[in-house]
């Protein structure tokens, strides 16, 4: 199984293209299974969440073509509205099959994802929104089985802000009879994407983005062509990777406009960040001043950004609080940094962290995607060499991880 030989101590210095995102990808590339034309997308990230994305939707009949940086998915038929275990189990965003399959197919059947290292998860937002709307639901060993002659648009207030809870249900109710009205929506920018896209293949929606979205159901929704949006967490993870290394870098591709507080938070620790619309480049003279962070959902600080600042945090001057508020246990990579010298303390769902004056390599384990690229982070300033362990994680959610590094002057290799 791969790992990753990080040998830290050096700056950051260079430039690298920002990819497409991938949580935008993900239900956009599930929003072709509304239309029996194709959806033609570019910028489309080369990762492992995506192939399983496409394996899932090539299980249900719908034709996958990718290229490069594009894929073309036509959902002509559906032959099969399952989404089995073996994936869902694999990419908790499989979940975002069930609400297109209804509104299309009238049925689906979809496991629960379970649980998974970063909490418990649970779906039942979009199965009470789904409820609203007149589908019937039943878990039968271990799935949703969900029906509905054609779902009808209703009021809905979700009891918590969740994004795919909020994608799933956007989808559902472009092909509903009459008017939804979402309360409490995620305001993340990847709902807006998404909407634009469906806006492209002839669904009504207004206020994406807001925590209010009202969307008149239409009959059919066509074919489109759409370019996913960069990938602001992404971005962020080379941010504070250069914040905690220091150096000078440069990303292009990027969406400055997605990232306020990240770019709030890398100025705080001193760094000086420069931005065009679609370029950010960030310099750092001299060792980060410690930043407490509280994640929340957008436009708070990303709970996606979290293992990146802590990993920062710890060879920051001072003492930073690292709060979790939306996942129960997201702090497995507290413990691995540890190994590489780090001060942590946890108090609940807080980290305090005292800043060391350096850290040093050692072996250490991948636990989640984002928790990996905190690790990697801290490989990159540590003394020596680190390897990383598990990397698969990486896999799912960075495209290209050692090439881009490679390119900003790290010293990064694959190993077996
Ligand atoms: C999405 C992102 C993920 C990010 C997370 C929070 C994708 C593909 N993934 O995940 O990278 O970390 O948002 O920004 O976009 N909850 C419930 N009931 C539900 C749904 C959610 O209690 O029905 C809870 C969750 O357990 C969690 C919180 O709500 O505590 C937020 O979760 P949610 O926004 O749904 O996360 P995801 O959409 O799965």
């Amino acid at each position: 199984m791969d790992k990753l030989k990080i040998t830290g101590g050096r700056p950051l210095e260079g430039e690298v293209q920002v990819s497409g995102a991938k949580n935008a990808a993900l239900p956009i590339m599930c929003a072709a299974l509304l239309s029996a034309k194709p959806l033609a997308l570019t910028n489309v990230p080369r990762l492992r969440d995506i192939s399983t994305m496409a394996r899932l939707l090539a299980q249900m009949g719908v034709a996958v073509e990718r290229s490069e940086q594009g894929a073309v998915l036509h959902a002509k038929a559906i032959t099969d509205p399952t989404a089995t275990y073996e994936l869902v189990k694999t990419m908790r965003a499989s979940v975002l099959v069930l609400g297109p399959l209804l509104a299309r197919c009238g049925e689906a059947k979809v496991s629960l994802p379970g649980g998974c290292a970063i909490g418990a998860r649970p779906v039942d937002q979009h199965v009470k929104g789904l409820q609203a709307m007149g589908a019937t639901i039943s878990i039968e060993h271990g799935y949703m089985q969900a029906s509905a002659r054609r779902l009808r648009g209703a009021r809905i207030v979700m009891d918590l802000v969740t994004v795919t809870g909020t994608e799933n249900l956007m989808m559902a109710a472009a092909l509903a009879e009459g008017e939804t009205l979402l309360e409490n929506a995620a305001r993340e920018p990847e709902v807006l994407d998404l909407a634009r896209c469906l806006g492209a293949m002839g669904a009504k929606i207004e206020g994406a983005g807001s925590d209010v979205i009202r969307i008149q159901g239409v009959r059919a929704l066509g074919g489109a062509e759409h370019r996913v949006m960069p990938d602001r967490i992404e971005t962020g993870t080379y941010l504070a990777a250069a914040a905690a290394a220091g150096g000078k870098i440069r990303l292009t591709g990027a969406a400055p406009k997605t990232l306020d507080a990240t770019l709030d938070k890398l100025r705080e620790a001193g760094s000086k960040i420069t931005v065009t619309e679609s370029s950010i480049e960030i310099e750092t003279a001299r060792r980060p001043a410690a930043v407490s962070v509280r994640t929340a959902p957008y436009p708070g600080f990303a709970t996606d950004m979290q293992a990146q600042f802590m990993a920062l945090a710890c060879v920051a001057d001072g003492t930073a609080l690292i709060t979790e508020t939306i996942f129960e246990n997201r702090f497995m990579h507290a413990i691995e940094l540890q190994r590489l010298g780090a001060d942590i303390r946890l108090e609940g769902n807080t980290a305090v962290v005292r800043g060391v004056e350096r850290l040093q390599g050692a072996g250490v384990m991948a636990t989640d995607l984002r928790a990996s690229a905190g690790l990697v982070i801290a490989a990159l300033v540590a003394e020596g060499d680190t390897v990383v362990d598990r990397i698969y994680h990486l896999d799912r959610g960075y495209e290209g991880l050692e090439k881009k590094l490679g390119l900003l002057g790290a010293r990064v290799a694959r190993i077996a």
